[in-house]
């Protein structure tokens, strides 16, 4: 049984809000992909091994949760964005050029990133709690701590480098 006549039951306006915005984070989760495997493999320094490591974590976390927003915008009956040119094109945060990264570098790098993208889950949060989303609330909550644990490692680490 298609359970597609659920997601009709939104209000159209608040759940596109929703919708716009999450597509958004997934343009973010997919440019945080590459990023982060340019900073795996391009990192250069003391800290090396620490944050070699730590990249690859994050990216494997990141290609769970990219999917697991894709499938939350089809269930809710929209279409996620699926190049990368779109990604690009409406991301909050941006690329950066194939070239080596200094240790202290790294951690300030994704702090930025992963505050930008905070900000954005806490107005996608907004309107999916206006649009009475409870599941798309309870994917953001999980993002929210996922972040915010790790602003506090980035930043933890950076005092040592
Ligand atoms: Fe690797």
């Amino acid at each position: 049984m298609s359970n597609q006549s659920c997601p009709s039951s939104f209000d159209k306006d608040k759940i596109c809000e929703v919708v716009e915005g999450l597509n958004i984070y997934l343009a973010n989760l997919n440019i945080l992909f590459v990023k982060l495997h340019n900073l795996h493999w391009n990192v250069v320094g003391v800290g090396f091994f620490d944050l070699h490591t730590k990249t690859q974590e994050l990216y494997e976390k990141i290609a769970e949760e990219l999917d697991q927003v894709a499938e939350r915008i089809k269930a809710l009956g929209f279409l996620p964005l699926a190049s990368m040119q779109e990604y690009l094109s409406v991301a909050t945060i941006c690329e950066l050029p194939s070239k080596a990264f200094a240790t202290p570098e790294v951690p300030k790098i994704i702090i930025d990133d992963f505050c930008c993208t905070l900000n954005l889950l806490r107005k996608i949060d907004a309107a999916a709690k206006k649009a009475s989303d409870d599941c798309t609330v309870g994917l953001l909550t999980e993002a929210m701590c996922f972040l915010q644990k790790n602003i506090w490692m980035m930043d933890a680490y950076l005092s040592r480098c």
